[in-house]
Protein backbone atom coordinates (compact mmCIF):
# COMPACT_ATOMS: atom_id res chain seq x y z
CA UNK A 1 0.00 0.00 0.00
CA UNK A 2 1.23 3.60 -0.44
CA UNK A 3 1.26 6.12 2.31
CA UNK A 4 -1.15 6.63 4.29
CA UNK A 5 -2.43 10.02 4.04
CA UNK A 6 -1.39 12.37 6.83
CA UNK A 7 -2.78 12.15 10.26
CA UNK A 8 -2.43 14.78 13.07
CA UNK A 9 -4.00 14.98 16.43
CA UNK A 10 -5.99 17.68 15.87
CA UNK A 11 -8.12 16.32 13.06
CA UNK A 12 -11.87 15.87 13.65
CA UNK A 13 -11.43 11.81 14.12
CA UNK A 14 -14.61 9.84 13.97
CA UNK A 15 -14.92 6.26 15.56
CA UNK A 16 -16.86 4.24 12.84
CA UNK A 17 -16.70 0.05 13.52
CA UNK A 18 -14.35 -2.23 15.83
CA UNK A 19 -11.41 -3.41 13.85
CA UNK A 20 -12.21 -7.10 13.86
CA UNK A 21 -15.26 -5.89 11.73
CA UNK A 22 -12.69 -5.47 9.00
CA UNK A 23 -11.45 -8.19 7.31
CA UNK A 24 -8.28 -9.07 5.45
CA UNK A 25 -9.16 -8.04 1.84
CA UNK A 26 -12.44 -6.71 2.91
CA UNK A 27 -14.53 -3.66 2.25
CA UNK A 28 -16.78 -1.80 4.50
CA UNK A 29 -18.77 1.35 4.52
CA UNK A 30 -19.82 3.90 7.12
CA UNK A 31 -21.10 7.00 7.31
CA UNK A 32 -19.94 10.23 9.22
CA UNK A 33 -21.77 13.63 8.67
CA UNK A 34 -22.60 13.91 5.12
CA UNK A 35 -19.47 11.32 3.93
CA UNK A 36 -20.29 8.33 2.86
CA UNK A 37 -16.86 6.34 3.62
CA UNK A 38 -15.68 3.04 2.10
CA UNK A 39 -12.88 1.57 4.28
CA UNK A 40 -10.21 -1.29 2.87
CA UNK A 41 -7.88 -3.42 4.63
CA UNK A 42 -5.20 -5.40 2.60
CA UNK A 43 -2.42 -7.13 4.46
CA UNK A 44 -1.64 -4.37 7.05
CA UNK A 45 -2.99 -1.65 5.28
CA UNK A 46 -5.70 0.19 6.23
CA UNK A 47 -7.54 3.06 3.66
CA UNK A 48 -10.35 4.92 3.46
CA UNK A 49 -12.06 6.81 0.55
CA UNK A 50 -14.98 8.99 -0.35
CA UNK A 51 -17.42 6.05 -1.51
CA UNK A 52 -18.36 7.89 -4.59
CA UNK A 53 -16.43 7.07 -8.41
CA UNK A 54 -15.07 10.30 -9.45
CA UNK A 55 -15.96 9.38 -13.03
CA UNK A 56 -20.20 9.49 -12.69
CA UNK A 57 -20.41 9.31 -8.80
CA UNK A 58 -21.41 5.10 -8.38
CA UNK A 59 -21.08 3.84 -5.37
CA UNK A 60 -17.73 1.74 -5.03
CA UNK A 61 -18.85 -0.20 -2.34
CA UNK A 62 -20.90 -1.91 -4.77
CA UNK A 63 -18.13 -3.06 -6.66
CA UNK A 64 -15.78 -5.42 -6.18
CA UNK A 65 -12.32 -5.56 -4.50
CA UNK A 66 -10.03 -7.71 -6.44
CA UNK A 67 -6.30 -7.65 -6.91
CA UNK A 68 -5.52 -4.37 -4.61
CA UNK A 69 -8.00 -2.60 -6.45
CA UNK A 70 -11.62 -1.37 -6.39
CA UNK A 71 -13.73 -2.19 -9.22
CA UNK A 72 -16.90 0.53 -10.22
CA UNK A 73 -19.77 -1.45 -10.02
CA UNK A 74 -21.07 1.38 -12.94
CA UNK A 75 -18.17 1.00 -15.71
CA UNK A 76 -15.34 -1.14 -14.48
CA UNK A 77 -12.50 1.34 -13.83
CA UNK A 78 -10.17 0.29 -11.36
CA UNK A 79 -9.13 1.97 -8.19
CA UNK A 80 -5.51 1.35 -6.35
CA UNK A 81 -6.45 0.49 -2.95
CA UNK A 82 -3.65 1.98 -1.49
CA UNK A 83 -3.14 5.27 -3.38
CA UNK A 84 -7.12 5.76 -4.70
CA UNK A 85 -4.94 6.59 -8.54
CA UNK A 86 -7.34 5.13 -11.20
CA UNK A 87 -5.59 2.02 -13.17
CA UNK A 88 -6.01 1.58 -16.56
CA UNK A 89 -7.86 4.68 -17.17
CA UNK A 90 -7.35 8.70 -16.64
CA UNK A 91 -9.98 9.01 -14.15
CA UNK A 92 -9.20 11.12 -11.34
CA UNK A 93 -8.06 9.43 -8.04
CA UNK A 94 -10.28 8.55 -5.24
CA UNK A 95 -10.33 11.22 -2.25
CA UNK A 96 -8.60 9.36 0.05
CA UNK A 97 -9.63 10.16 4.02
CA UNK A 98 -6.80 9.52 6.96
CA UNK A 99 -7.48 6.35 9.07
CA UNK A 100 -6.10 4.65 12.06
CA UNK A 101 -6.61 1.82 14.35
CA UNK A 102 -6.55 2.76 18.21
CA UNK A 103 -7.41 0.12 21.08
CA UNK A 104 -9.35 -1.91 18.31
CA UNK A 105 -11.52 0.61 17.07
CA UNK A 106 -10.97 2.30 13.56
CA UNK A 107 -11.02 5.81 12.94
CA UNK A 108 -11.23 8.03 10.33
CA UNK A 109 -10.92 11.48 9.76
CA UNK A 110 -13.21 13.10 6.77
CA UNK A 111 -12.81 16.21 5.39
CA UNK A 112 -13.63 19.57 7.52
CA UNK A 113 -16.38 20.48 4.76
CA UNK A 114 -19.64 19.15 3.11
CA UNK A 115 -19.04 16.94 0.11
CA UNK A 116 -19.63 18.86 -3.12
CA UNK A 117 -22.36 17.90 -5.53
CA UNK A 118 -20.23 14.90 -7.55
CA UNK A 119 -18.45 13.47 -4.63
CA UNK A 120 -22.19 12.13 -3.19
CA UNK A 121 -23.16 8.87 -4.56
CA UNK A 122 -26.03 9.34 -7.11
CA UNK A 123 -27.96 6.11 -5.14
CA UNK A 124 -27.34 8.28 -1.94
S1 LIG B 1 -18.99 5.69 -12.61
FE1 LIG B 1 -17.23 4.59 -12.01
S2 LIG B 1 -16.23 4.11 -13.85
FE2 LIG B 1 -17.96 5.23 -14.46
Amino acid sequence: MADPVSQTEDQDWAAVCASAELGDEEMLTARVGEWQILMVRSGDGLSAFNDCCPHQSARLSTGRLRRGAIMCPLHGARFDIGSGRCVGAGYAPLLRMPIRERNGIIEVAPPPRSPAPDEIPKDA
